[in-house]
């Protein structure tokens, strides 16, 4: 007994590894072990024999598992230390330099010129890019022989056979979304829509798609004087300087009385800044929300009236970072991408400042 006891103690004291261990624990106490073999020979002893050599085989048993379990510990503790001595990671260390994305400025514009009106009021609605006949013309009274219809280049979808409806189109301006917003909410109503609009045309300044917001506000005193003031006080706050305007009269077959807006500006080598010099450039089309509009959207116009505005987005993104062409806008390109665009977290807010 005396030497199994300092065979194994010795073995367990000597193991190196966890391998080691398991191989001691086999020899001896696994069912083929030397413990084991020796208990089996209880089973021929006299009842004397068996009442000592019984419990000191246990006891020599329960001592070497006990030297195995704390030689195990003792095995993991020291891993563990060689782990933590090895395998370190300097966390001061800079990061690895990463190509970042950036916002479009296209987004960029979006959100900041939904920053400026959400301050005045306006919520945001939405409304199809693929529009009916209806809501895209009719209802914003362009019945179908209206000549404006025709200056519109407008993208038509297939009609299914068989249909006697007119075709749906890509809508040509979001002014569709004026009518599908009093629809959903009646008035009084002030909401912006901002999103992507379709034309059939193409150069310097003309995109296939292209960007528009229109604003909409309907309540029972708005004037053409309140068109006036949230238009002039949108424009300073996106250009960041008082900008002086000038309301030309035009037409719009959705609006009566209607308006174009110009900004003041100069040329200078075919570039222009907006907010000084002599010249105006056309930015926008405005007016007082024709009564027709107002009831084809099921709202009574002898209670309700206001007016709206369509401005192109691409336009003044292009005036405010000074982008000489739109069609670069689309192009995918990662060199313009990465001159023309924003930082992806500095957001534009009224607080933290809308210009980059
Ligand atoms: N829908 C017009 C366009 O795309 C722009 C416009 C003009 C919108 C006058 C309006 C408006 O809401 O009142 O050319």
């Amino acid at each position: 007994m005396e030497e199994l006891r300092n065979k194994y103690l010795d073995l367990i004291a000597r193991a190196a590894d966890e391998a080691t261990i398991e191989d001691v624990r086999v020899a001896a106490l696994g069912k083929k072990g030397e413990v084991a073999l020796k208990m089996r020979e209880l089973g021929g002893m006299s009842p004397e024999e068996r009442q000592i050599m019984g419990p000191a085989l246990n006891a020599l048993k329960d001592e070497i598992n006990t030297a195995l379990t704390a030689k195990k510990a003792a095995l993991a503790d020291a891993a563990l230390d060689e782990r933590l001595r090895s395998e370190w990671l300097d966390v001061s260390l800079p990061v690895r330099p990463r190509r970042m994305g950036t916002i479009h400025p296209i987004s960029q514009v979006t959100e900041e010129v939904m920053a400026i009106l959400a301050d005045m009021g306006f919520a945001v609605a939405e409304g199809p890019q693929i529009e009916s006949d209806w809501y895209n013309f009719d209802a914003l009274n362009m019945p179908s022989h209206h000549s404006a219809r025709a200056e519109m280049d407008t993208f038509y979808m297939k009609t299914p056979a068989g249909s006697k409806e007119p075709p749906a189109v890509l809508r040509t301006h979001t002014s569709p979304v004026q009518i599908r917003a009093l629809e959903k909410n009646g008035a009084p109503i002030r909401v912006i829509a901002p999103g992507r609009v379709y034309r059939a045309d193409y150069d310097q300044t003309h995109t296939p798609m292209f960007n528009q917001v229109e604003g909409l506000c309907i309540d029972k005193n708005v004037s053409m004087a309140n068109l006036k003031w949230v238009l002039e006080e949108f424009l300073s706050a996106y250009f960041g300087k008082r900008v002086k305007t000038r309301f030309r009269a035009s037409h719009f077959p959705f609006t009566e009385p209607s308006a174009e807006v110009d900004v003041q500006c100069q040329w200078n080598n075919g570039y222009v800044t907006v907010g000084e010099g002599n010249d105006w450039l056309e930015i926008l089309g405005s007016g007082m929300v024709h009564p027709k509009v107002l009831q084809n959207a099921g709202v009574d116009p002898k209670e309700w009236q206001g007016f709206a505005f369509g401005i192109g987005i691409d336009r003044i993104a292009m005036l405010k970072y000074g982008i000489p062409d739109l069609r670069a806008f689309f192009d995918s390109d990662l060199r313009w991408l990465r001159h023309y665009g924003f930082a992806a977290l500095d957001v534009p807010t009224l607080h933290g400042g809308l210009s980059r």
